[in-house]
């Protein structure tokens, strides 16, 4: 029997496949219900046990160059013959997507993060939909104050004690009932006011609130940290000027202001001719505040600040309308290409 495989083997080799009907009537022959192999592997039961091993293993070589002839064929006859399996083709050539811009209220919110880090502040994050507590009762806001007014602020309906929140200043609160002092970090975030949007106002909008309480924290170490940032915002030669205001949760409080970097302080249309833009709230936190929070007030002492990210982004480009944020128009956001 052996021989007589060698043999096929031989003749195998010889037979040219050049048409399909070639290829139809070798298969038939050979790889048929009735053909040569399966005639082959019948009698190889009756081949005697010692014998086995060696048959098989010519009998398998015969199989495998009947594939192989057949294969051959099919390969040279394929005109598309390096069609990919699948539909996927790697080689095609690519369209280009120009990357992005950032969102210019991205660019200053990451410049303000940069400036802050660089005295050590940590960045914190924290819930857009807050309850009464932490947006204005631990920031003691008495029960009658007007920014409870359902003018300034999203109550939702089926729950008041639930808002969305005002201010990033409940980033205080939530900051110091989970961390004793001393704390130095910046709370970035959106907040929501109903108010009717126009170019100077919008229903949302971003701040960057910032806190800092430890021993011996002083009004001196609030200026000093604000005249930094606004040098390192704005430029060198800027100068700032605080005014005394009023907030529930800071004592004393007071609005910061900015020489005007457009006009240099000589007074234009977008610091009004007055030289000063103000950019910012400020003041040192309430002792109450502090004890709502379990943080003894006979101890420590801290101030706070919170920024408007719109307003500094409108200063340093000179953006006269604040919708432009939020319409998603290329042709402004484009601007902003190259700007990290
Ligand atoms: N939360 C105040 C606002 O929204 C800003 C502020 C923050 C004031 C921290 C003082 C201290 O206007």
């Amino acid at each position: 029997m052996k021989e007589k495989i060698q043999h096929l083997i031989e003749e195998v080799r010889l037979v040219s496949i050049s048409t399909a009907e070639d290829l139809e009537q070798f298969r038939i022959h050979f790889q048929g219900r009735k053909g040569i192999l399966n005639g082959l592997f019948e009698e190889f039961k009756t081949v005697a046990n010692e014998q086995k091993k060696e048959t098989g293993k010519i009998l398998n070589d015969l199989k495998t160059v009947i594939q192989e002839k057949i294969d051959l064929f099919l390969l040279e006859s394929e005109p598309n013959n390096e069609k990919p399996v699948s539909d996927l083709d790697l080689t095609r050539p690519v369209n280009y997507m120009e990357p992005g811009p950032r969102h210019p209220l991205s660019i200053v919110r990451n410049q303000i993060i940069e400036i802050f880090s660089r005295i050590g502040y940590t960045v914190a994050e924290d819930r857009e939909i807050e309850d009464d507590w932490h947006n204005f009762t631990a920031l003691n806001f008495p029960e009658e104050h007007p920014a409870r007014d359902m003018q300034d602020t999203f109550f939702i309906e089926k729950n008041p004690d639930i808002a969305l929140r005002t201010h990033t200043s409940s980033v205080q609160i939530r900051t110091m009932e989970k961390n004793k002092p001393p704390i130095r970090s910046i709370f970035p975030g959106r907040v929501f006011r109903n108010e009717v949007v126009s170019a100077r106002a919008h229903c949302i909008f971003h701040q960057v609130e910032g806190l800092y309480v430890d021993k011996d924290v002083s009004f001196r170490d609030l200026k000093q940290t604000l005249l930094y940032f606004a040098k390192e915002m704005f430029g060198e030669s800027t100068q700032i000027r605080l005014r005394p205001s009023y907030f529930p949760f800071t004592e004393p409080s007071g609005e910061m202001d900015v020489s005007c970097n457009i006009c240099g302080g000589k007074g234009c249309n977008i610091c009004k001719y007055s030289g000063w833009v103000e950019i910012l709230g400020c003041g040192m936190v309430d002792p109450a505040v502090l004890e709502n929070c379990n943080i003894d007030s006979e101890i420590y002492t801290g101030f706070a600040f919170g920024m408007g990210i719109e307003r500094i982004t409108m200063l340093k480009y000179q953006i006269k309308d604040l919708r432009l944020f939020f319409e998603n128009d290329l042709r402004f956001l484009n601007q902003f290409k190259g700007v990290i």
